[in-house]
């Protein structure tokens, strides 16, 4: 399974989610690639800190506006379980790249009115892919939500106007997400209790159940648990 993340809007937790995917999926035993298809490096540079801490990682690569060529991303992908790639944000060719080689590709975006606007110019994105791979899925991801607000609650709604399915799993603004990044972790190994530890779990099974339908059902969180 290769999921993309991708969008319009910058800052909006791709790197982050990539990331924190990553590493519980390696946790659970996945052959795990991790693309960097971000000029910014972001994880790239993550992956260094990783190393020098001598935390466990996935194998990490940079790539760029030609990984769907022939040879390339689907080649390599191929030995692994799952692969995610981080996208830029804004559209460009390498958006587009990714786009025309992910199986799942997935719109990080924060629970206010601008996100939503800004969702709409992404969709546009999708939609282009589609009419070359009809077989590309694509979903919104709710991010950095603030528990309570008022916005928090609509924005589901403002979302699903757009016309693409919203996930389920929703991941909280948590200073758990930013620290475990910082320490060269995900959020699962850095602070395993932290509320942010299961939404990661639950997201993975979530996008597991896309991919490979019902039978992947909870296989993370259970598997997570009996640890
Ligand atoms: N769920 C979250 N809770 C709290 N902070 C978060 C969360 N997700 C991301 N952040 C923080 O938000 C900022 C942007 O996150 P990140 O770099 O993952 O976004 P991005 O979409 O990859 O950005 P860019 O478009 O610049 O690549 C970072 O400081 C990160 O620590
Ligand atoms: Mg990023």
């Amino acid at each position: 399974m290769i999921v993309a993340f991708a969008g319009q809007k910058g800052g909006v937790g791709k790197s982050t989610t990539a990331v924190c995917l990553a590493v519980a999926a390696l946790e659970a035993g996945s052959r795990v690639l991790l693309v960097d298809a971000d000029p910014q490096g972001t994880v790239r540079t993550w992956g260094e800190v990783a190393a020098e801490r001598k935390r466990p990682a996935p194998t990490v690569i940079a790539m760029g506006a030609s990984m769907h060529k022939s040879g390339q991303l689907a080649d390599l992908a191929a030995g692994f379980d799952m692969t995610f790639i981080d996208c830029p944000p804004r559209h460009g060719e390498v958006q587009r790249s990714a786009l025309m080689v992910a199986d799942v590709v997935v719109l990080p975006c924060g629970a206010s009115a601008a996100d939503a606007w800004a969702l709409a110019t992404s969709l546009e994105v999708v939609r282009e892919a589609r009419t070359m791979r009809e077989e590309l899925q694509a979903c919104v991801l709710i991010t950095r939500k603030q528990g309570r607000t008022a916005l928090g609650k609509s924005a589901r709604k403002m979302l699903e106007s757009t016309g693409l399915p919203v996930l389920q799993t929703e991941l909280g603004s948590r200073v758990a997400y930013q620290e475990s990044l910082a320490a060269g972790q995900g959020i699962t190994t850095f602070a395993s209790r932290d509320p942010g530890a299961r939404e990661i779990l639950d997201l993975l099974d979530e996008l597991g159940r896309l991919f490979h339908g019902q039978e992947a059902s909870g296989r993370f969180v259970a598997q997570a648990a009996a640890r």
